[in-house]
């Protein structure tokens, strides 16, 4: 489907409550197949490939949080669902689904924050960003994928689940050179959605994996703090992916919860 000058790929699968999932970064919306199974009878989950990822042609430039959470706000719009979603994000996919409550606060029936933060990128952060923009110009997707793979899993997931390891491989290595320095760009010069946690009106469920190298359990814990309308659970056995590692604990959390908002 054509969407702001790019065609966007995307998963759409299931009826009833609409549930839209954003991927993280350098990934795909081939990590919310589990949540697409295990949620059919509850939920419609439509997950899109950002601009430049997975299946999606790039577009040259700067893919802003803001410009990301635009894409998938005109993906609602052309899927008809011109009125509440639940919209989730995984790491990056959860500032661009920060961005979006910010933008279209009227288009959020709550939203699900999954091993990500509100704070934007310490200084130091902001170097790792330009020196990772340069190793992709120079490797591309796979020099990207070799060095965050080691860092995305549990630790005793890279010995116990090796198909994962090389399924999570496979997906970093499908994102196009322009869609990771874009994105590194567009996350490198985020802002802070602290506020939008503390003013939003909408439910927030907040899961984290115990075990994510990424981000620490601390993060979410903060996050939780911030928001008022929060709800926070801590993932055993899951690093950075605990979608994809846990999938039958984060389903079980999402749909408990996605089901007493509806009443
Ligand atoms: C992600 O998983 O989306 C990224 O690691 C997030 C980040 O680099 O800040």
């Amino acid at each position: 489907m054509l969407i702001n000058g790019f065609n966007m790929q995307y998963l759409d699968q299931g009826t009833d409550i609409p549930l839209l999932l954003i991927h993280g970064y350098p990934l795909s919306r081939q990590i919310w197949l589990r949540q697409a199974d295990g949620l059919a009878g509850v939920a419609r989950v439509i997950a899109p490939d950002l601009r430049g990822f997975g299946e999606s042609d790039p577009l040259q430039g700067d893919s802003t949080m803001d410009m990301l959470a635009g894409d998938c706000k005109e993906l609602l719009d052309h899927l008809g669902l011109k009125g509440r979603a639940f919209v989730g994000g995984l790491s990056m996919g959860g500032y661009v689904a920060l961005a979006f409550a910010r933008l279209f606060p009227e288009r959020v029936a709550g939203l699900i924050l999954a091993a990500t933060k509100a704070t934007p990128d310490t200084v130091e952060a902001k170097a790792g960003r330009d020196a990772a923009i340069q190793k992709a110009m120079l490797e591309g997707a796979p020099g990207i994928a070799e060095n965050m793979l080691p860092k995305m899993l549990a630790p005793a997931s890279y010995e116990k689940k090796p198909e994962l390891v090389e399924e999570v491989r496979q997906i970093m290595n499908s994102a196009s050179v322009e869609g990771i320095t874009g994105a590194l760009v567009g996350m490198r010069d985020r802002t802070d959605s602290t506020p939008v946690l503390q003013q939003i009106q909408t439910p927030v469920l907040i899961l984290h994996g115990q075990e994510d190298q990424l981000m620490p359990p601390s993060t979410a814990e903060e996050t939780h703090r911030q928001c008022p309308t929060s709800e926070l659970q801590i993932i055993p056995g899951a690093g950075h992916l605990l979608n994809m590692e846990q999938p039958e604990r984060f389903n079980e959390a999402l749909r408990e919860w996605l089901l007493r908002q509806r009443r």
